[in-house]
């Protein structure tokens, strides 16, 4: 199927939502069939997020993606096997808040975001200050942030961003991820373009931050 036809087919799949208010009526009443709530910016295809999902059915799942045509693949293969615990937002990942609760996620991952290299992007940089206020708000108490890239500099631009930032602590920092990887959860499996840097030889930069 081309890029034109995932394009056309990924916003009437019916586990893909482009509205606030009309995922928000599906949220709120599933939230409180499962044990957590596990959300990732920038999901790409949603293949690692579905694969955490089909290992953790008692858990709830959402993932969010700019492009259409990336989504459509893990949330057509959900809906084809009908996996119920995972929904897919089609949405700028910078409108989350506008989706969910305050208090109701328990992990929040952003892997590999776009570095947005330009100053006058900052602002956009998925780990701005400005946004990881608005994850604090969304998180659940002890809730978590797990931020993985291959980018040093937006790492250590990340680092600068908590300097002044109250409300997080930081529960892992791991400079050479890549050489430690645990053999088991959701952190032993890399995403697709984490196998893509660690093939081409590239560090991989964790931080896991923990809401006070
Ligand atoms: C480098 S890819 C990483 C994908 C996946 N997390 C992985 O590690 O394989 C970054 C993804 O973020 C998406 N993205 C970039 N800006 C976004 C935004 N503002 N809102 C939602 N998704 C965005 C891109 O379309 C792309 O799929």
């Amino acid at each position: 199927m081309g890029k034109i036809d995932k394009y056309k087919e990924v916003d009437n799949l019916p586990n893909v939502f482009t509205e606030p208010e009309e995922f928000r009526k599906i949220f709120d009443v599933l939230r409180t069939r499962f044990d957590r709530v596990i959300v990732e910016l920038g999901s790409g295809h949603g293949d690692w997020l579905l694969k955490y999902a089909q290992d953790n059915p008692q858990d709830l799942f959402v993932a969010i993606e700019i492009k259409g045509d990336r989504i459509w693949h893990g949330a057509k293969e959900a809906h084809t096997k009908q996996i119920e615990n995972i929904l897919f937002i089609h949405d700028d990942a910078l409108k989350f808040e506008q989706y969910f609760p305050t208090e109701s996620i328990d992990e929040l991952w952003i892997q590999f975001p776009e570095p947005l290299p330009k100053k006058k992007h900052e602002k956009r940089r998925f780990t701005a200050q400005n946004r990881l206020e608005a994850y604090h708000n969304l998180l659940k108490p002890k809730g978590k942030i797990v931020f993985k890239t291959d980018e040093p500099q937006l790492f250590q631009f990340t680092l600068k961003q908590l300097k002044d930032l109250r409300g997080f602590q930081v529960a892992q920092q791991d400079e050479r991820f890549d050489l430690y990887r645990p053999n088991t959860g959701p952190l032993s499996l890399p995403t697709y373009y984490e196998q893509q840097h660690l093939e081409h030889g590239r560090e991989v930069m964790l931080l896991v931050l923990e809401k006070n």
